[in-house]
């Protein structure tokens, strides 16, 4: 009992020397380039679609209401929810400045199984979500080829759980018409596979993304956005507004709850805090700023592509380049789709360099084997678990489908935020005198309102999708107790230390 609540002493996590060598020369501009860069992606480029029209499934089950175009409030109220996460998650990460993110936090805070516990359910934010991000990427990807006459085989660009669940009676009749070895329909997305394998080869030999690169990516996806606005504005037609929330507060609410998947990544820029210029001024003015400018494009977004077309004509794997086109805009629809492929390479490339790394801190501590923590002789990469999470994700995205991939990392992803929202809480009672760089203000209430929204949010998601999470925590338990609690490099010390 008394391993499971240990704690890793802070002062092992708060890395040496090195560190305090880090330069403090980021701005509050600088907090929110970085923030853009790691936050949009499939969540407003695809899931956008689903949050908008729901989800039926072909025998007429309705597995969640859409929001109609009141998915801007959708929005809104995410806004709120991450902003209240990420305040809580500044704290941590300016005392607790260490790779892990999340998981070192709770290590520190609330003791080694719940540490294993947010570990394990990194694992969907980061290796369980880029398999939806490979999925959109193949949808614009796709989008973009038969933009100029190419198209490749519908059974080689949708996946057996996509086609086993879509509404849409032309892809559940792939199921019929897909080739069939040993009796099994042959349903894979080749496109998806292949961009995770390639991203898995970059990071193998070391491609890191550097600063220049993200600024270059953060005005790629603005300028998308931004023509994406500028010209589907002029084409509104304000009778698809009405009526605005079809499905009232339980559309808006169980949008929100596939949609949160747009605001995953504001965790990351805490993370900046030890590198920041005074970040007791300008780690809020960073989160609340970059959370602000994030939540006001994606109601612009969310306004114009209802507005363009009848909302439930967004449920498509490539919803807003398909609203451009549907408009008769093929041009810009084009362009968006290029764009999106470039910004969802992006996005794919920053949480398949996060996932083995959390593996190598979770190693490290010895609640994962040994070979998990090696790094390549030659290129200084954790080579072993690159190859393992990139062989996962590429696999999982060939046969997944995308809601279904989006509901659990959403769930693992919110009970992660909520997890670190008590242990501000916790920490403040337990350690009152560590230097905190950042302090969270009006404490208790933004944690517990934190802490309680992010549950309130994952409410909004389908009974499967708990089930699922259940599954998930249950595996994860029965590998600490095999294994983790066994080889734990804190077992058997006193517990003073
Ligand atoms: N927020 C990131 C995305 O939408 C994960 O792709």
């Amino acid at each position: 009992m008394s391993q499971l609540l240990r704690r890793k002493p802070i002062a092992a996590l708060v890395p040496g020397s090195d560190s305090e060598a880090l330069r403090r020369v980021m701005g509050p501009g600088d907090l929110i380039m970085l923030a853009i860069g790691a936050v949009i992606g499939a969540g407003i480029f695809s899931s956008i679609g689903t949050a908008a029209a729901g989800e039926t499934l072909p025998t007429g089950e309705v597995v969640r209401y859409g929001a109609g175009p009141a998915l801007i409030l959708s929005f809104l109220l995410l806004g709120v929810v991450c902003g209240l996460a990420a305040l809580c998650y500044a704290e941590l990460a300016s005392m607790i400045p260490q790779a892990g993110s999340a998981y070192a936090y709770a290590y520190a805070t609330l003791g080694e199984l719940v540490a294993w516990i947010i570990g394990w359910d990194l694992i969907l934010e980061y290796a369980v979500g880029n398999i939806a991000v490979a999925i959109a990427w193949s949808g614009y990807f796709n989008s973009l080829l038969s933009g100029f006459g190419v198209q490749f085989p519908e059974f080689l660009t949708h996946g057996y759980r996509t086609a086993l669940l879509s509404s849409d009676p032309a892809v559940h009749a792939l199921l019929q018409t897909a080739p069939r070895v040993a009796g099994i329909p042959i349903l894979l997305n080749v496109p998806a596979f292949v961009i995770v394998m390639l991203i898995t080869w970059l990071l193998y030999i070391g491609v890191k993304e550097s600063v220049r690169a993200n600024n270059i990516m953060v005005a790629v996806k603005l300028l998308v956005l931004f023509v994406f606005i500028a010209v589907g504005a002029g084409h509104v037609n304000p009778d698809n507004y009405v009526p605005f929330a079809p499905n009232g507060w339980r559309g808006i609410h169980q949008g929100a709850a596939i949609v949160f998947f747009a605001y995953i990544g504001f965790d990351a820029i805490s993370t900046a805090a030890e590198e920041t210029r005074d970040p007791q001024r300008n780690m809020p003015i960073g989160i609340l700023g970059g959370l602000a400018i994030c939540t006001v494009i994606y109601v612009i977004i969310g306004a114009v592509a209802s507005g363009l077309v009848p909302y439930q004509q967004l449920k498509a794997a490539d919803p807003l380049a398909q609203a451009l086109q549907l408009a008769g805009l093929q041009t810009a629809g084009l362009f968006v789709a290029a764009g999106a492929v470039v910004s969802l390479t992006a996005v794919l490339l920053v949480f398949q360099y996060g996932q083995p790394r959390i593996f190598f801190a979770m190693a490290r501590d010895g609640l994962l084997p040994r070979w998990a923590s090696k790094i390549h002789p030659r290129y200084r990469t954790p080579h072993i678990t690159t190859v393992v999470s990139g062989i996962a994700v590429a696999v999982g995205s060939l046969v997944m489908d995308e809601n279904e991939i989006y509901d659990l990392t959403n769930i693992g992803t919110l009970s992660a935020f909520a997890i670190v929202c008590i242990g501000v809480l916790v920490l403040r009672r337990t350690d009152p005198d560590r230097p905190r760089p950042f302090r969270v203000p009006a404490l208790p209430l933004v944690a517990v309102a934190g802490a309680l929204a992010c549950v309130y949010t994952m409410s909004g998601l389908p009974a499967q999708a708990w089930e699922r999470f259940g599954i998930w925590l249950a595996i994860g338990l029965l590998l600490y107790f095999v294994y983790g609690y066994r080889h734990s490099r804190l077992r058997g010390r006193p517990a003073a230390e």
